[in-house]
Order: C-alpha cells, then sequence, then structure tokens
C-alpha cells in the first residue's frame, strides 16, 4: 500500500507531515509533495489547493507520478443537511458535482459521456476511516481540543454521518442554495468543494479513494465567519488523529 494524503488547506497537513518519518520533498506541478512513512505506512501528503480542477491535477499527479495505490483526502465542509452540526464528522459514501449541469443535453448533475452522477467512494476504505473517527472521538477528542475552542464553536457531542457529498466551485454560503441542494440531492451529508473531483479520477484510474471532512459550517450567510480559526483549532486536530489512527489500525491488518 502507498496511501495518498490530499488536504486542501495546509493547517491540516502541517501535523501529518512534521509526523513523518524520513520524509523528503519533491515539488512538482506548482505542488509540494511530501514522501516518507506514516507509522509505518508509505504515503505521500499532499496540498490540493481548493477547487475541483486544483484536487483532479493533485489525484492525477499522485496516481501517475508517486504511485499511490489509496486516496485519502482529509478537510473540511458545509452541513449538508439540518440534522448535521458543527464539529461532526461526514465520510463520504458517493461523491456528486452539484454545479455540474449539461441539461437539456444531460441530465442535470450527470458528467457527460460518463453516465454518472454520483462517483462511489471505496466503501473498504471508507469503513476503516469511520472506525479510526469513532476511536478520535471515543480517545482523543476531549483532550485534542481545546475547551475554550470548544464552547467557542458549540462543540458538545460530535456525531459522526455516512452520505453523498456535493462538491462545487462555490463556498455555499446562502441559506436558500443549500436547501435547494439538499432537496435535490437525497442524502446529501456535507457541501465542499473538491471531493468529487478526486472521486471521478479515482473512479477513472481504478484507485480506491475515501473522503472524510469536518463540518465546519452550516453554508449559510455565516459560513465564513471563524472560518479559519475553526480549522486552526478543531478541524486540523481532527484530521491529525483520525489519519494516525487509520494508519496504525491499518499496520496490523
Ligand atoms: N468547505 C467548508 N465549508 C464550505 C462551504 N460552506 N461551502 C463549500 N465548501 C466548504
Amino acid at each position: 500500500m502507498r496511501l495518498g494524503i490530499i488536504s486542501a488547506l495546509s493547517e491540516e497537513q502541517q501535523g501529518l507531515v512534521e509526523a513523518m518519518q524520513s520524509p523528503y520533498k519533491l515539488i512538482h506541478g506548482q505542488r509540494t509533495y511530501w514522501v516518507g512513512q506514516l507509522w509505518e505506512i508509505d504515503a505521500v501528503c499532499v496540498l490540493s489547493r481548493i477547487g475541483k480542477v486544483a484536487a483532479a491535477v493533485t489525484t492525477t499527479t499522485l496516481v501517475e507520478k508517486f504511485g499511490v495505490t489509496h486516496i485519502l483526502f482529509t478537510g473540511v465542509a458545509g452541513s449538508g443537511d439540518r440534522s448535521i452540526k458543527v464539529g461532526d464528522i461526514v465520510v463520504a459514501e458517493s461523491l456528486v458535482q452539484h454545479d455540474m449541469d449539461a441539461s437539456p443535453l444531460f441530465p442535470r448533475f450527470e458528467v457527460p459521456l460518463t453516465g454518472m452522477t454520483h462517483f462511489p467512494a471505496d466503501h473498504h476504505l471508507g469503513t476503516r476511516l469511520l472506525d479510526a473517527a469513532y476511536a478520535f472521538l471515543e480517545n482523543d477528542f476531549s483532550d485534542a481540543i481545546d475547551p475554550l475552542e470548544k464552547a467557542a464553536f458549540g462543540l458538545r457531542q460530535p456525531r459522526i454521518h455516512r452520505g453523498l457529498i456535493a462538491s462545487g466551485d462555490q463556498f455555499v454560503n446562502d441559506r436558500e442554495h443549500i436547501n435547494g441542494l439538499n432537496a435535490a440531492l437525497p442524502g446529501l451529508v456535507a457541501v465542499e468543494m473538491e471531493g468529487a473531483a478526486v472521486a471521478q479520477v479515482c473512479h477513472e484510474l481504478n484507485v480506491p479513494c475515501a473522503v472524510i471532512r469536518t463540518i465546519s459550517d452550516n453554508a449559510n450567510e455565516n459560513a465564513a465567519t471563524d472560518f479559519l480559526r475553526f480549522v486552526k483549532s478543531v478541524a486540523a486536530q481532527y484530521a491529525f488523529h483520525i489519519v494516525r489512527r487509520f494508519c496504525q489500525q491499518t499496520k496490523v491488518l
């Protein structure tokens, strides 16, 4: 196994790069790829930057140039359903590009000439990520996050959800927009800007992938408030411990 780990923001990646054994970096296509081992798993860590094109080219490079066999994407997302709260964790079952619309030539959301609207995430990889996320909440959450930050963001007993993640080249910060996506996409758990592009590339290249996101906002008018503070003080800790537990549990399989 050679694991590619993609993060959208540097705060989320920093801890993982610091934890790497014998890391070296390679710069390619304006991105820095960190190659080494994470808890004894061969790994390559990279920042995709933001958006579907950035994620697609990064994913392709990880597979074609770095030979990764599995891909994990960690990041934050807006809630896709009223029942899903800030601080909850979502794992993708499948992913859709919510801004893809070539109608009336093709049905809304269908990626033309693929016949597909939903791209699957790898079920086995997703289940192992879920296990890591549950172990994080049970064992690490209470100590890993500063109590002041927990209070500031109203984090009490975060929950974990598995379902549909929708990606688009838009930061969704409008109640009507998110309600419309929720109505059009049954099973929606979150909106973000990269996952479905990673899933399409992985589907086309036949590489298993999984996407895990911490809910940072409700995709409404308040979505951008305290966004970076949340990434630094909450999401970065979630990503680090969940990936650590994922690697440690993978090593013993
Ligand atoms: N990532 C985190 N929050 C988001 C939002 N509201 N829209 C798109 N991507 C996001």
